[in-house]
């Protein structure tokens, strides 16, 4: 009928979508603390769908970060990359330079929306530099490293997560709603 709405329904590509988590952490790598940040951060993800087919854990050494969100986004082509750590004002912290190093294309609003959320939780929210950025068809966020933070931050970006996905990957054409 004329002025209706026409939606486009694209077949199903690869319904759930994949996602990997990457742990920054000296002292994780070196087996000197156990980490439960990427493990939460793969529990929550689960529980809104995805498929979560690696996870890793790296010390924050710029070029092994660099390597493996390549590695990820390039070859395992992996919708959704999900760091935790190394976002902070230590000398050692290195993530958002190693994922700025290998992006495409800046999502900014999904970090905006992050601080933004957290800063009503903690003042200390405004510390992360966490970065969110496209690589190909591979969306990668940073996120602070402690299970709290992990928890609190996804809160507030994960509904939105799947839409951005379907459009970045051609699935959707448009935000028609
Ligand atoms: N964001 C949320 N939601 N909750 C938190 O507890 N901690 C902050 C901040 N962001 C925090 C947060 C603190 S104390 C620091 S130092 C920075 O994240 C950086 O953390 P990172 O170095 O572990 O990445």
């Amino acid at each position: 009928k004329v002025g209706d709405k026409i939606k486009v329904i694209y077949p199903d590509k690869d319904m759930p979508y994949q996602a990997a988590v990457i742990t920054l952490s000296d002292k994780g790598s070196r087996g000197e603390r156990v980490d439960t940040s990427g493990p939460k951060a793969s529990e929550i993800l689960r529980e809104h769908g995805f498929e979560i087919i690696e996870e890793i854990l790296l010390p924050d050494e710029m070029a092994q970060i660099k390597k493996e969100l390549i590695r990820l986004s390039d070859s395992r082509q992996v919708d959704l990359i999900i760091t935790t750590g190394g976002t902070g004002l230590s000398p050692r912290d290195c993530t958002p330079e190693a994922t700025l190093a290998v992006a495409d294309r800046n999502v900014p609003g999904i970090a905006e929306a992050i601080r933004a959320g957290s800063m009503t939780i903690t003042k200390r929210a405004m510390l992360s530099r966490g970065v969110s950025v496209i690589r190909k068809k591979t969306l990668i966020i940073n996120l602070p490293g402690s299970p709290k933070a992990v928890k609190e931050s996804l809160e507030y970006i994960i509904d939105a997560l799947g839409h951005g996905i379907e459009i970045m990957t051609g699935e959707a054409g448009n935000c028609a709603r």
